[in-house]
């Protein structure tokens, strides 16, 4: 398939067939994932596979009892990791730097291109995948149930398997609207307006603003998982 075809395919899969991976599939795509580019040549994340049938069930619990992660063939954490790179340092007799904020900022750029390689490649041989980043629901125990030491920070799960479902299509957002030209410009209200009704039937009510609000507005999802998060992230090392 052309890469064009591969990419425009692009659709989250959350209905997975039973049927593993074929021996080394899995190695395959991680490989792919590592031709990301990489700040400084750092590689600075961490993939952990999760095989086992109870800590698979535990991490579908952990996410909101979302069953695809219990479902899919694999499931992997895609993880920021610095700490593989002070194990270099301190093997060489050097003193690793803190960088706490820049080392969050890098890893998890890091992480994210290589994971959306992984994803790009796990689609061009017709698997399915979903990231989840409901890991955040209970990110204290995934951290203790995977024993990820300091400098290494979950960031999403990543489901793959054979799709069992063909979604349609989800929308985005209007091209103007993230594409800026020399400075940044703020939204004018017709350019939300139009968002807002291009988004639309990613939703069931048909009103993607209440997603929004769901997740976003004061007292919403993301605002809920702040102190856990905050909480992980000082354990982890990453704490300024
Ligand atoms: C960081 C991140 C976290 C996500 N978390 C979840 C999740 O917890 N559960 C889920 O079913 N989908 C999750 N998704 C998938 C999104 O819902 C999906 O990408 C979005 O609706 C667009 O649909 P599409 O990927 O089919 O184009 C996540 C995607 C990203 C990038």
């Amino acid at each position: 398939m052309s890469l064009d075809r591969i990419l425009a395919a692009h659709r989250s899969r959350r209905i997975f067939r039973p049927e593993p991976l074929p021996d080394g599939m899995t190695e395959r795509l991680v490989l792919e994932a590592q031709r990301a580019p990489s700040d400084a040549t750092g590689q600075m994340y961490s993939f952990v596979r999760i095989c086992d049938r109870e800590l698979r069930e535990r991490a579908a619990a952990l996410s909101g009892d979302q069953r695809h992660v219990a479902e899919a063939a694999e499931f992997l954490v895609v993880c920021a990791d610095i700490n593989r790179l002070a194990r270099v340092l301190e093997h060489r007799g050097q003193k690793p730097g803190r960088f706490p904020a820049t080392g969050l900022h890098f890893a998890l750029v890091d992480a994210t291109l290589a994971a959306q390689r992984l994803i790009d490649a796990a689609e061009a041989l017709g698997l399915g995948t979903v990231c989840i980043g409901g890991i955040l629901n209970g990110i204290e125990e995934l951290v203790e149930m995977l024993a990820l030491p300091a400098g290494v920070l979950p960031l999403f799960g990543l489901c793959i398997g054979w799709p069992g479902e063909e979604p349609v299509e989800r929308p985005r957002v209007a091209m103007t609207s993230v594409l800026h030209t020399d400075r940044y410009r703020q939204q004018a209200a017709e350019a939300i307006e139009n968002d807002l009704r291009v988004m639309a039937p990613t939703t069931r009510s048909r009103d993607w603003g209440r997603v929004l609000a769901r997740y976003f507005a004061a007292g919403g999802i993301m605002e809920q998982r702040e102190a856990a998060l905050r909480r992980v992230l000082e354990r982890q090392g990453f704490a300024w």
